[in-house]
């Protein structure tokens, strides 16, 4: 019913040439891949170059961020409609990284969504609890309160182009992820919100990601759960062998 995703996160790793190397090794292990909706998110600098390598390949193409004007006074931001020219589809927002690094807040998460959708881009928005909020058991209330607030405003019809990433920030590039149970447990939270922000059906159709220490070795029991739809990676995306095994989960 939904279809999974899997999205690799580059984050700022490889040079022009890393990257087209990264994503021929991909197209040339992946073979066809059906049933599994596959998206690679390089750093800026090397979109353009993989647009026409992914052209008519089972590989879509994803940003990692964009500001939420088309085109204006923005010194050093990407818009929406220069990520739809180069040929993306998607777009990752509100990651952790922006949220600790580059003070991004769900008002601003809000908009850029708001944006994207607006654009035909299929926004990717991130949400997690970090490590002192989930011993402290608050880390539903405050994925709720992420999600309330980034996905203001989403009309219900828009909702399905939306994509949702869980990814506790204690387990983003730590080795250390959450257990099947723990994931789910928050995911159908995550539904249960989505629900209301829009309405039950709606709800059943978003696609929700897990995001943080996705290994070849963890996301068979993963992706088992009822309520995780697809997987947003980040180190093992960067190692074509790797994302191809996380891709053909079983
Ligand atoms: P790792 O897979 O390296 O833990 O990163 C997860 C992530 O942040 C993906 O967006």
């Amino acid at each position: 019913m939904r279809r999974p995703l899997l999205a690799g996160n580059w984050k700022m790793n490889t040079s022009l040439t890393e990257g087209v190397d990264l994503v021929e090794a991909l197209i040339e292990q992946l073979g066809a891949v059906t049933d599994h909706e596959i998206v690679v998110c390089p750093p800026f600098t090397v979109l353009g170059a993989l647009a026409p390598l992914l052209a008519g390949t089972s590989v879509q193409l994803g940003a990692q961020n964009m500001f939420y004007a088309a085109n204006g006074a923005y010194t050093g931001e990407i818009s929406p409609l220069m990520l739809r020219e180069i040929g993306c589809v998607y777009v990752i927002l509100g990651h952790s990284e922006r949220r600790q690094y580059f003070g991004e807040d769900d008002a601003l998460i809000n908009r850029k969504a708001l944006a994207a959708l607006e654009h035909g881009l299929r926004p990717i928005v991130c949400v997690g609890e970090v490590k002192a909020e989930r011993d402290s058991g608050r880390a539903e209330e405050v994925v709720v309160q992420q999600l309330r607030g980034s996905l203001q405003n989403i009309k219900p019809e828009q909702m399905q182009n939306l994509v949702v990433a869980y990814e506790p920030v204690w387990a983003i590039g730590t080795g250390d992820t959450a257990t099947p149970a723990d994931a789910q447990s928050m995911h159908a939270t995550i539904r249960h919100t989505l629900a209301e922000l829009s309405d039950a059906a709606t709800a059943q159709t978003i696609r929700i990601q897990y995001g943080g220490s996705v290994k070849a070795d963890n996301v068979d029991e993963l992706m088992a759960q009822p309520d995780i739809d697809g997987a947003l990676v980040g180190g093992a995306s960067l190692k074509a062998s790797d994302f191809v095994r996380i891709v053909r989960f079983q």
